[in-house]
């Protein structure tokens, strides 16, 4: 059967740490989208691994594959393997002859784009600058090169001889830069090459779609592991201000070459953080504070607003404040880029759009643990958008910016012991944080199958098991 993962929100939800705690029962885990934009932490005896390519059950020696739906830099796919290596695991990782291959020139573009549109007037998305929009482009433009490319030198060639000559144009005479060798057929052949020998040496090309089928058809277990999130698909999300991918659940079809009724046939569970945060720019209706550079018409304020580390939960009055400390306390800093991440209260029309748009079957909530001490917690219950309740978000983007969130305030919980609370099961939480739980589910009418307490796998209240 198939599991799948799905971030609910904008990212960072804490997906990789779900996919391990239930690692046990999976064979393989398999992304379906997105490449190294995705940050995943995984703690495991102590050690704490991050990876933004290598899917996150392949640190417990599950095989691992990146599906058609991927953008793979080889690059990226290549240190991360060695890096793991010398800290003595060797994952078993397949990709997907059918993946798109990201080339430095994706990058560059990228780069050059989100300049362009923050001229432009608050167009970028704050990308993580890896190249993905632009390898997406060039798969929907059928101008791309596939990993299986990479293994043919002679398709290889031909592919780069036909497109990277558009892209030196494109750079040099829209753009305006100077282009060098991410723009020279003859460079990238080579070396593109050199990590298609690799690829076939470490024999790990496979027909996903095929590869997935048959190990479901023969009772194993497959992770479907969803990158980014709800709020940040291409076509469900805040567009422009969005990947260019599709995080929700029919990406796994299309992503991982699933059909509908395996996917779901399987369970499909919603990874919801206990809060909000975000990496980028875009409107934020529940936001706190604000982020400079991101939060749209954000100005920082003047020093008595800046209390930073240095408060604790107990004395906090500014929504400054609380934002600060929810950012310490929930270490919310972009895993890839390092940016300081943008912190709201949960938004709950944002989570039944997610519930109905990907048919969770279950939901998970993380960072329990990060909200404790605050003597009030709020959720954006629903928004006023025109005059009128709305409980779901908006069609455009622009109507998402105008909704004023109706908050609900419940009470907070205080910090303890963690990990005796995750040991002693549900009901050893704080009743508040029970309370707080209870509310979430009733409202997206979908069960909670797991309580994030802490970053570790034993600092997870598991309350059903999907496999
Ligand atoms: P891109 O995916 O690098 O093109 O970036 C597009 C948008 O998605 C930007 O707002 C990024 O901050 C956001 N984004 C991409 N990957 C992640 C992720 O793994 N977590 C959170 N946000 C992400």
């Amino acid at each position: 059967m198939t599991v799948t993962i799905v971030g609910s929100q904008l990212g960072d939800e804490g997906k990789g740490g779900i996919v391990d705690v239930y690692g046990d029962a999976v064979d393989i885990v398999a992304r379906y989208q997105g490449g190294d934009n995705a940050g995943h932490t995984v703690v495991e005896d102590g050690e704490e691994y991050k990876l933004s390519l290598v899917p996150s059950g392949a640190i417990r020696s599950k095989v691992g594959v990146l599906g058609n739906g991927c953008v793979v830099n080889p690059e990226t796919l290549f240190d991360e393997l060695d890096a793991l290596r010398e800290r003595d695991l060797d994952p078993d990782l397949r990709v997907a002859a059918r993946a798109h291959v990201i080339f430095p020139y994706h990058r560059i573009l990228d780069g050059i784009e989100e300049d362009a549109k923050s001229e432009e007037g608050d167009l970028e998305a704050a990308t993580t600058g890896r190249g993905i929009g632009p390898a997406y482009e060039d798969k929907v433009g059928r101008r791309g090169v596939r990993i299986g490319d990479l293994l043919d030198p002679e398709t290889l060639r031909a592919r780069l001889e036909y497109v990277v000559p558009q892209k030196r144009a494109l750079a040099e005479d829209v753009f305006e830069i100077e282009t060098g060798d991410a723009f020279d057929v003859e460079t990238l052949f080579e070396q593109y090459r050199a990590f298609g020998e690799r690829l076939r040496e470490e024999g790990m090309v496979v027909n996903a779609g095929e590869f997935l089928s048959d190990a479901i058809d023969a009772g194993q277990n497959v992770m479907l592991e969803g990158a980014q999130g709800t709020s940040i698909d291409i076509d469900h999300g805040i567009y422009p201000y969005v990947t260019s991918s599709n995080p929700t659940a029919g990406g796994a079809c299309t992503g991982a070459g699933l059909g509908p009724t395996a996917v779901g046939q399987g369970e499909i569970i919603g990874i919801v953080k206990a809060y909000l945060s975000r990496v980028g720019t875009g409107p934020l209706p529940t936001e706190l504070a604000g982020v400079e550079g991101h939060t749209p018409g954000y100005e920082p304020p003047g020093e008595s607003g800046e209390t930073g580390r240095a408060v604790t939960a107990g004395t906090l009055q500014s929504d400054e404040e609380l934002a600060n400390y929810i950012r310490e306390e929930g270490g919310e800093y972009g895993t890839v880029t390092g940016r300081a991440r943008r912190v709201g209260w949960l938004d709950i029309p944002m989570l039944r759009h997610a519930t109905r748009a990907s048919g969770f079957t279950g939901v998970v909530v993380n960072h329990v643990d990060t909200l404790a001490g605050l003597d009030e917690i709020k959720v954006g219950h629903s928004y006023t958008l025109d005059g009128e309740e709305r409980f779901s978000l908006p069609g455009t983007t622009e109507q998402w910016a105008d909704c004023e969130p109706n908050y609900r305030a419940f009470d907070g919980w205080p910090d303890q012991d963690w990990a005796a609370v995750a040991e002693g099961g549900y009901d050893a939480l704080p009743e508040n944080a029970r309370t707080y739980l209870e509310y979430i589910s009733d409202e997206l009418g979908v069960p909670i199958y797991a309580v994030g307490v802490g970053p570790g796998r034993s600092e997870t209240l598991v309350l059903e098991q999907p496999f």
